[in-house]
Order: structure tokens, then C-alpha cells, then sequence
């Protein structure tokens, strides 16, 4: 017995010699110590051993036992740090590579631009009124003095959902239901997405506009002009030429557009401004008797303007873009410019 349990010493000190992968170590170690392993199966024969000869044979192969389980492991911690350290050799990090810069997002055009034209009216005292896009066409049209036939709705190719709900085709809407839960005096603007199915280099089924609406006593085409004037001057540069042109909108009268003296040239004449030398910036006028009549208000007492521009188009101008799909299209390089 004495004799087995010295080969089987010699035979797992070669055998760990020879191993490398800790895969190896540990199965050698199964191999010898585990349950059915080598030595466990010699200790087990013990038992059969004359009594004199027991207590050293015990601790022989306790002996052989802790030999070979020490070894294992220092074979194994020797393998992890020299592991580690190849790892951190690896991992050496080259202080003097420039950096990897953070990409920041930024604000998309049209939200800046809506953003600006929104804080302008607040200084002027308006206050922001929201609306829903999927609307009745009672307020996109009846209540804003446009019947079903009226040739108006010519002007306003829809989205119909059903035949009385549209997406809105402008937020004119919310001005009506603005009045209907409020008396005079109103002050708002009505910031939002509109749609028409329209789509080309300046069109798009979905823009923006702003819509703006004040009422009281009093109010004269005069203040009109006073806060257009005011804003275009703050949008487009102090020195920004208008011109009030009569027009014609079925819940304005009068009406008028305002056009401003071509950003682009100057007014000489080019690409821009159709070679006229104005830009068409906004729709404006004085709010219609009827529509008063239609959410209460008394005509005869109260007056009041309206107006309504679309936002893509100040963004166009203001930066020189010249195809409004750019907006939509969510290419980087394009928004990355703003
Ligand atoms: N609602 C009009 C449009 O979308 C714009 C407008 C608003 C015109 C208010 C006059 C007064 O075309």
C-alpha cells in the first residue's frame, strides 16, 4: 500500500508539471481528490490494513493528500496573476491620444424658431393657447365663418378622418375655442403642428404655424400693424421693410398679408422672392363680425385682430434654407448646422 501511495504521489507531481490551462489543474484535482478520485479510493482499501500499520499509513496519505491539493493551487494562483497581468499590460492607456469628443444634441430649427416667436409675443403680453390637431370640422371651418361650399376651403386641401373631423389645416380653431371659455380681453398666440396634403420644395403635409389672437375694446387695425410691425422688426432686424397687402380670409375683414422687403436681395429681385423683391410673410386681419357672433361676443363692443404665419418658412428665411423638406428629413449633417 505504501508502495501505491508513493507512485500515485509521483504520478500527480508529474502530471501537474505537465499541465498548463486551469481547466487542466482542475480536473486533475478531481482526478485525484475528488469523491472517486485516486486517493480517495486508496484511503477507502485503509480500512483492510493490519492496525499496526494504519496510523502511519493515514498519515501518509493525508500527507500526499495536502501535497498534491497545495500544489494545485499555487499552480492555479500563478496562472491568475500572471492572467492579470497580461491584462494590464493590455490595458496600458496611452495618455497623449487626443480625447474622443461628446456629441451634443441641439435644438431643432423649427422648435428654436417657435420658440423665439413664442417668447416675442409673451414680452407683448400674449399667452400661450393649445388646441387639439385632430379637429371638428365645426372649429377648423363653420365657426370660422367657412360653411361646407364656401370656395374658402379651396384654399385648405384637408385631411379628412371622417366627414366632420379633419386634422386641422391651421390653428385658427383654437382662437374659437379660446373665446368660447373666455371673455374679453383676449391675448393669445397658438403654437402648433398643422397639415394639408401638400408636398414639395416648400411644402410639407405637416408644418407649423403660429396663430395669434387679440381682443378688446377698442382695438384698431392700427395695433394690428403696431405689434406685427414689432415683431417682424424683432425677428427679421430692426431695419426689416413691410408692407401691409389687402387680401381676403373668410374670418378677417379686412384682411391683409404682410410681406417683408426680400431678406435675401434686398429687393432687387431673385431667386428667393420670385425676382418681386417682397416675401409673403404672414395672413392678417381684423376679426370678422361673425365670428363674434358665432362664440358670443358682442361685435358692437368688442374688436379685435388676428394673424397667422407658418413657421417653417420664417425658419427658411431667417437661415437660408432653401428646400423645407431639409426640416423633416432628420439628416445630421444638416441639423448639426444649427
Ligand atoms: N388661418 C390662416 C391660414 O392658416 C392665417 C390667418 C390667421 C389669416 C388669422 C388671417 C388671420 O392660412
Amino acid at each position: 500500500m505504501r508502495q501505491t501511495l508513493e507512485e500515485l504521489q509521483k504520478k500527480a507531481a508529474d502530471e501537474i508539471e505537465a499541465a498548463s490551462s486551469r481547466e487542466e489543474f482542475l480536473a486533475l484535482r478531481t482526478r485525484y481528490l475528488g469523491r472517486k478520485g485516486f486517493l480517495t479510493d486508496v484511503l477507502r482499501k485503509l480500512k483492510d490494513v493490519p492496525p499496526e500499520e494504519k496510523p502511519l499509513l493515514g498519515k501518509l496519505s493525508n500527507d500526499i493528500k495536502k501535497t498534491i491539493s497545495e500544489r494545485i493551487d499555487r499552480a492555479i494562483e500563478h496562472l491568475d496573476s500572471e492572467g492579470k497581468s497580461d491584462i494590464l499590460l493590455k490595458e496600458t492607456i496611452d495618455v497623449t491620444l487626443p480625447g474622443r469628443r461628446t456629441k451634443y444634441g441641439k435644438i431643432h430649427p423649427v422648435t428654436r424658431v417657435m420658440g423665439e416667436i413664442c417668447e416675442i409675443f409673451s414680452i407683448l403680453g400674449f399667452s400661450i393657447a393649445e388646441g387639439p390637431e385632430v379637429e371638428l370640422d365645426y372649429y377648423n371651418f363653420e365657426a370660422l365663418n367657412i360653411p361646407p361650399d364656401h370656395p374658402a376651403r379651396d384654399m385648405h386641401d384637408t385631411f379628412y378622418v371622417t366627414d366632420n373631423i379633419v386634422l386641422r389645416t391651421h390653428t385658427s380653431p383654437v382662437q374659437i375655442r379660446t373665446m368660447e371659455k373666455q371673455d374679453p380681453p383676449v391675448r393669445i398666440i397658438s403654437p402648433g403642428k398643422v397639415y394639408r396634403p401638400d408636398s414639395d420644395i416648400s411644402h410639407t403635409p405637416m408644418f407649423h404655424q403660429v396663430e395669434g389672437l387679440l381682443v378688446d375694446k377698442g382695438i384698431t387695425f392700427g395695433d394690428l400693424k403696431g405689434v406685427l410691425t414689432y415683431f417682424l422688426r424683432h425677428v427679421f432686424g430692426k431695419e426689416t421693410v413691410l408692407r401691409f397687402r389687402p387680401s381676403y380670409f373668410p374670418f378677417t375683414e379686412p384682411s391683409a398679408e404682410v410681406d417683408i422687403r426680400c431678406v435675401m436681395c434686398g429687393g432687387a429681385g431673385c431667386r428667393v422672392c420670385g425676382q418681386g423683391g417682397w416675401i409673403e410673410i404672414l395672413g392678417s386681419g381684423m376679426v370678422d363680425p361673425e365670428v363674434f357672433k358665432v362664440v358670443g361676443y358682442d361685435p358692437e363692443e368688442y374688436s379685435g385682430f388676428a394673424f397667422g404665419l407658418g413657421v417653417e418658412r420664417i425658419a427658411m428665411l431667417k437661415y437660408g434654407i432653401s428646400d423645407i423638406r431639409l426640416f423633416f428629413e432628420g439628416d445630421l449633417r444638416f441639423l448639426e448646422q444649427f
